[in-house]
């Protein structure tokens, strides 16, 4: 375990503000489920992506989320509808069209702010950043919201006390055999992430395939008999078909919240500080995170990779959060 993140900000009621950058998303909901559902939290604003879905259906499934969760005062903003310079290539494949397919879910009883969500993250972390109160930052989706937040000004980098990014892997792909989705849909403004001068821990596939959820306790969500933990089952339910077909497990990968609970707890993943580049003009290995693990390179460090997780700690943690949320 190396030494992770500068002590975060308290907010005015003690608890710890954080910024979620998503792409909902099967996993992305559940996580912004978790995050929500922390006492040690202020969830101040959710930001959406394009990326496993259009940024429409993306937005769209964030308020559906909130809604069954009677969280509807969070305030949501759409960002990019499309990668810094490439087009968008969504993964339906793994989420449906929707990007939220399975679950019934209710009309939003919300519509999204009208501050589009890089305005917003410029404007947010440069006032954290002229105040000295770095805050948090949890990105589940493509970097293009934050990616393209750094360009307009790279120093609301010291806006960030911490920013915990799912994406990428050491040694192996997702949506290729090189690259992990996230990247890979825009791995120039993961490179932009990644080279900034921020305190940027990475959970990659390597940590979020260690972290498998089991069918057995989709049944405990199931069983709270709860808006939420119905949604959260269901939600899973959906995300099994492409895990159990692809990989044969025989339950999820709840990668989001696997990374949503390292910036919560930094005890839970093990992280080594190596060399991260992103590579962005190969056939074969485009989007892939190029991890120097033995620092053969001699740059230096710029990333906290994950390396392993406190497996049971962390599915008991999601299950509880879950489990905290009021019946119907
Ligand atoms: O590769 C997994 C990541 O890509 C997750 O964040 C999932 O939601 C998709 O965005
Ligand atoms: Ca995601």
């Amino acid at each position: 375990m190396d030494a992770t993140g500068t002590t975060p900000t308290a907010g005015p009621d003690g608890r710890r503000t954080v910024l979620i950058d998503c792409d909902p998303g099967h996993d992305d909901a559940i996580a912004l489920l978790l995050a929500l559902a922390r006492p040690e939290w202020h969830v101040e604003t959710v930001s959406i992506v394009a990326g496993n879905t259009t940024l429409p259906n993306a937005v769209r499934a964030a308020l559906q989320v909130l809604t069954v969760a009677d969280r509807t005062e969070v305030p949501v903003h759409a960002g990019r509808d499309r990668p810094l310079e490439r087009a968008l290539r969504t993964a339906a494949h793994v989420h449906g069209e929707s990007g939220l397919e399975g679950p019934v879910l209710p009309e939003p009883a919300v519509a999204p702010r009208p501050e589009h969500a890089v305005d917003l993250l410029v404007r947010r972390l440069g006032r954290a950043r002229d105040e000295g109160r770095p805050i948090e930052v949890a990105a589940t989706g493509p970097l293009t919201n934050l990616g393209a937040a750094l360009r307009r000004d790279p120093t609301i980098a010291r806006g960030v006390s911490r920013l915990v990014v799912m994406g990428g892997a050491i040694t192996e792909g997702n949506v290729t055999p090189a690259a992990e989705f996230n990247i890979w849909v825009d791995p120039e403004a993961a490179a932009e992430v990644f080279d900034a001068d921020l305190d940027v821990t990475m959970v990659g596939l390597d940590v979020t395939h260690r972290a498998i959820l089991p069918t057995a306790r989709f049944e405990e969500l199931r069983d709270l008999g709860t808006p939420v933990g119905t949604l959260a089952a269901e939600l899973c339910d959906f995300f099994l078909r492409f895990h159990s077909r692809t990989y044969g497990f025989d339950g999820v990968p709840i990668h989001d919240a696997c990374a949503v609970a390292a910036l919560l707890d930094p005890t839970l993943v093990e992280t080594r500080h190596l060399r991260v580049d992103v590579e962005t003009s190969s056939r074969h290995c485009d989007g892939r995170t190029v991890v120097d693990l033995w620092s053969v390179t001699g740059r230096e460090p710029n990333v906290h990779v994950g390396v392993d997780v406190d497996r049971e700690r962390f599915l008991d943690l999601l299950v509880s959060s879950i489990a905290s949320y009021p019946g119907a």
